[in-house]
């Protein structure tokens, strides 16, 4: 591990700084754990990982939600939101932030954004949670520096996982903390471990193959994504909006009015179509009501052409979207 996160996230960090969980939820509860009350405050992107937003619900935190755009989250609008917190007496417990290749946008935070996000953290002493589970899947290869790796102070916690580069089903991911948070966090994880079996598994598996597998695996998916973005252009033509998602295995999709995702979900699953409702994945409902993400990663080529087609024909006839089905014309992409 600490070879892996010195090359490819350029993290310079020693076994004590590693805590292995039972997947990177687990990590996400243990650091919830050590900072979170009912009542606290954090910030999170506007859209983020439904399993970290649903946490937050549950724990009672406030989520205020930071606006993103292609290069990631916004920087102003962090900057005013920590201003205003700041006038009316709230000290966020964390940034929570998916820089590289977030969920469910796809976006990767460029490295001057992430100096800037650094900085503003450290003006405001409040901690940066670093959520990186996509970052080996990258369709050029090519990512900045993680956040953890970045930072000139520190308080930075990076949390990471295999569910996406090798199989969720193992279960191993990881924290990278300070000890001090680290052994905080230890005395929370009470399942005496995560299983060793899995752990030696994985690193019989990575030692030999890891540097060729994720290669194929991430070409694998990029050929997923061009025939999904080729389907709905075909099926929804200027109906659905996209930006081309930079890794990953996720597209975030707007769908034009009145569509509302959360009516669209029960009709779709339905006709056997699974889509993930964007009001579940993000703060604002609004900004999100008439989108959705849709995961390519496991179909085959000819199930996400005949998904998509299905889901074009539930939507019409649910919203009237898109009005004509398979039109070809396209128009660029504001989503
Ligand atoms: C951003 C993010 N964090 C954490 C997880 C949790 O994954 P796992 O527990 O399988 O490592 C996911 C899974 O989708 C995710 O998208």
């Amino acid at each position: 591990m600490v070879e892996k996160l010195g090359r490819d996230a350029g993290i310079a960090c020693t076994a004590d700084n590693i805590l292995i969980t039972s997947g990177s939820l687990q990590a996400l509860d243990l650091v919830n754990g050590i900072f979170l009350n009912r009542g606290d405050t954090v910030l999170i992107e506007q859209a983020s990982y439904q399993g970290s937003l649903n946490r937050l619900s549950r724990l009672g935190a406030n989520a205020v939600g930071i606006p993103l755009d292609r290069d990631g989250l916004r920087i102003d609008a962090l900057s005013a939101a920590l201003a205003d917190l700041k006038r009316r007496g709230v000290r966020p417990k964390y940034i929570y932030t998916i820089p590289t290749v977030q969920n469910p946008t796809g976006t990767i935070l460029t490295e001057e954004r992430r100096h800037a996000l650094l900085r503003l953290a450290y003006d405001y002493a409040v901690p940066i949670f670093e959520d990186d589970c996509y970052a080996d899947l990258i369709w050029d290869g090519k990512r900045p520096p993680a956040l953890y790796a970045m930072s000139p102070h520190g308080g930075v916690i990076h949390i990471g996982s295999f569910s996406k580069s090798v199989a969720p089903a193992l279960r191993v991911g990881y924290i990278v903390a300070d000890w001090a948070l680290i052994a905080r966090m230890l005395a929370l994880k009470t399942d005496a471990g995560s299983g060793a079996l899995e752990q030696m598994v994985l690193a019989e598996f990575c030692t030999a193959h890891f540097a060729s597998h994720v290669p194929a695996l991430t070409r694998g998916l990029r050929g997923k994504l061009d025939t999904l973005m080729e389907a709905l252009a075909e099926q929804f033509g200027t109906a659905a909006e996209f930006d081309e998602p930079k890794g990953g295995i996720f597209l975030w999709v707007k769908l034009a009015e009145p569509v509302d995702t959360l009516k669209l979900y029960p009709a779709a699953l339905a006709a056997g179509i699974a889509i993930n409702p964007g009001p579940e994945w993000a703060t604002d409902k609004a900004y999100a009501k008439g989108r959705m993400r849709l995961c390519f990663a496991n179909p085959s080529h000819e199930a996400i052409r005949a998904g998509v087609a299905a889901l074009a024909e539930v939507c019409r006839k649910e919203f009237g979207v898109p009005e004509r089905i398979a039109n070809v014309e396209r128009r660029a992409s504001t989503a």
